[in-house]
C-alpha cells in the first residue's frame, strides 16, 4: 500500500513537470551566443525597408546544431540563431559599433512551435535578458521569414 502511493505521486510528479515544461512555449534567452560561430554582419541605413525597427549593424550568430542546419538546409530540434542588433557611429571614414539595440532570437523546437514553422520567435531589448519583445507568439517575424521556407526560414548563409 504504502509502495503503491510512492509510485503514483512520483508518477504525479513525472507527469505534472512534464506537462507544465510543454506548457512553457517563451523561447529562452541565448545564453552565451557571443562565444557561438559568427556567421555573418550586415550594415542596414535609413531609407531601406527593413531600417524601422532594424537599421544598425548586425551579427548573426549559430549554435552546434545551427551550423549543421547550415550545412544541411534542415533544423534539428536546439538549433538557435541570433541576431545581434547594434547601433553605430561613423568617424573618420569608418563604421563604429555603438550600444545594442536588440537581440533576435529563433530557437527550434518542432514540438512547441507549430505555428511558426518550429522556430520560437523573440527578441530581447538591449542587453536585458528578460524584457521581451514580441506579444503576438512571433507570427510578425514569422511572416517576414515565410518567403526562406525551402532553407527552413532561414536568410543567412554561412561565408567561408
Ligand atoms: C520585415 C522582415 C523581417 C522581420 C519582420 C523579421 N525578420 Fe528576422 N531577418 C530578416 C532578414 C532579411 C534576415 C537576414 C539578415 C541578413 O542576411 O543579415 C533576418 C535574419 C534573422 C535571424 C538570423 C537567421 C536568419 O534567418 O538569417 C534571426 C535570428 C531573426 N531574423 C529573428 C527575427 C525575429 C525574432 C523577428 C521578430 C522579432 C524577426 N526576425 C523579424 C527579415 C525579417
Amino acid at each position: 500500500m504504502k509502495l503503491t502511493l510512492t509510485v503514483i505521486s512520483i508518477c504525479s510528479a513525472l507527469t505534472f513537470s512534464t506537462l507544465s515544461n510543454a506548457g512553457n512555449t517563451q523561447v529562452p534567452y541565448p545564453d552565451g551566443y557571443r562565444n557561438w560561430t559568427h556567421i555573418k554582419s550586415m550594415v542596414i541605413e535609413p531609407g531601406h525597408a527593413l531600417a524601422t525597427p532594424f537599421q544598425g549593424i548586425h551579427h548573426i550568430y549559430g549554435n552546434k546544431k545551427a551550423m549543421q542546419g547550415q550545412i544541411t538546409g534542415k533544423y534539428q530540434d536546439g538549433s538557435v540563431l541570433v541576431f545581434d542588433l547594434l547601433n553605430y557611429t561613423k568617424n573618420d571614414d569608418t563604421i563604429q559599433e555603438a550600444d545594442r539595440k536588440l537581440i533576435g532570437v529563433m530557437h527550434k523546437d518542432s514540438t512547441k512551435y507549430t505555428n511558426t514553422g518550429g522556430w520560437g520567435f523573440e527578441g530581447f531589448s538591449a542587453n536585458s535578458k528578460t524584457e521581451r519583445l514580441t506579444s503576438d507568439g512571433g507570427a510578425g517575424c514569422f511572416s517576414c521569414h515565410m518567403p526562406k521556407e525551402e532553407n527552413d526560414y532561414v536568410y543567412s548563409k554561412f561565408r567561408k
